[in-house]
């Protein structure tokens, strides 16, 4: 019974975030979780978003459930957003989910289901929910190898050569669209084409997982990826969040857009991704999803929406140059210039776990063990200081 139940262990991201928050020491830094903070410390309500709240308010006639696959609006508004006038609507199931998270899970249990006897690929290293969410659904997990052993760059050769030898017809193969978590670390457009050949020519199912669209070098240049495999596979899944790039974080705001060769595949799966929603949650929420669909239907807020998006990713790549200027003030640190090649939130910075740990105890920051950091929540007053710390357990 429940006295018997053992301890499960922290998360090993959110779990950080409870830790820092009961962490009294005033210095502290949170560089584990990816949410992104202004240069106040705080993580904000997008002005877009303020705005589509207040018109929404005045709007809003109900609070009925939404149907199974979510918000009618929505769902065009972020099929567009996603797939443009690529994909033919009529090949596309698209359905609402709570977050990127709630996306992966429903697409994962889909391909558990549907597509058996499927394995789904991950690259090595991945988000680190990404296996427990796969597990969970029940599909066969298995991994391809990206990062090189520099733990700083792309090993083409060796991922390429993974995903022709280990698969086998049929499998999915998750891909990271853009701004890789954990490390930053992103094909070129030409490897991307050489990514897709590779998926199409072995029967793959791509699986992209689409949840930082705009914080690696915009809207457009992060999509190229996306569309790239568009353009060669018949097949695909797409999980998309708007946690990051709309803020919406709390709201829970994602979507699946799967991609069917014809369109009687798409509706035949648009009815078994209505299945599992259905035993899941029964149906989405409906603020975030409106929020997004007020802002993407309005021209006026959809360029606010773009200029405060690309407020976020310039911020980034500022604090990742100060950051680098930072170290190189360490006598003795390494040279951490890599990281300006990197995109997006993350950053592998090379610290092991032990040093993580040390980091914390002895400093009060916070990275993800695996040497992770989120260089978006950063404190560009305090970079000095932060610089030391992270010599002072490099030393
Ligand atoms: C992260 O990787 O930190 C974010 O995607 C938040 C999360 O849920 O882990």
């Amino acid at each position: 019974r429940f006295d018997s139940i053992p301890l499960a262990p922290p998360d090993a991201i959110l779990g950080l975030t409870e830790a820092f928050a009961a962490d009294t020491r005033s210095e502290k830094m949170n560089l584990s979780v990816g949410v992104y903070k202004d240069a106040s410390g705080v993580t904000p309500i997008l002005k877009c978003v303020k705005e589509a709240e207040k018109q929404l308010i005045e709007s809003e006639k109900t609070k009925g459930y939404l149907p199974i696959n979510g918000q009618p609006d929505y769902r065009s508004q972020v099929q567009q957003l996603v797939f443009g006038d690529r994909v033919e609507s009529d090949r596309i199931a698209m359905v609402q989910a709570p977050g990127g998270t709630g996306a992966l899970r429903v697409a994962g249990e889909f391909l558990a289901r549907q597509c058996s006897p499927t394995r789904v690929f991950l690259p090595s290293p991945t988000w680190a929910n990404h296996n427990a969410i796969m597990q969970s659904a029940g599909a066969p997990v298995e991994s391809y190898t990206y990062l090189a052993d520099d733990r700083r760059s792309l090993n083409f050769e060796g991922m390429l050569s993974d995903l022709r030898d280990k698969t086998r017809p049929g499998d999915a193969v998750l891909l990271h669209a853009c701004c890789h978590n954990p490390t930053g670390v992103d094909p070129t457009a030409e490897q991307w084409q050489e990514i897709a050949r590779v998926i199409s020519s072995q029967g793959l199912i791509p699986v992209l997982d689409f949840a930082y669209q705009g914080f690696g070098d915009g809207l457009e240049a992060d999509a190229v990826g996306l569309h790239t495999v568009l353009d060669k596979c018949a097949e695909a899944i797409v999980c998309s969040s708007y946690s990051k790039n709309f803020g919406l974080y709390s709201e829970r705001v994602g979507a699946i857009g799967l991609v069917a060769s014809n369109p009687a595949a798409a509706s035949a799966s648009l009815s078994q991704l209505k299945v599992l929603v259905r035993s899941n949650y029964s149906n989405p929420p409906r603020h975030g999803a409106a929020i997004v669909a007020t802002i993407l239907a309005d021209q006026e807020l959809t360029r606010l929406w773009k200029t405060e998006l690309d407020e976020m990713r310039i911020r980034i790549t500022q604090l990742r140059e100060k950051f680098v200027e930072g170290m190189a003030k360490q006598a003795g640190a390494p040279d951490f210039s890599f990281l300006l090649k990197q995109k997006g939130m993350f950053s592998y910075s090379g610290l092991t776990a032990m040093q993580a740990d040390e980091l914390r105890t002895k400093y009060g920051v916070y990275v993800v063990g695996s040497g992770r950091i989120n260089v978006a929540g950063m404190d560009e007053d305090r970079m000095d200081w932060l610089c030391g710390a992270v010599a002072g357990v490099l030393s």
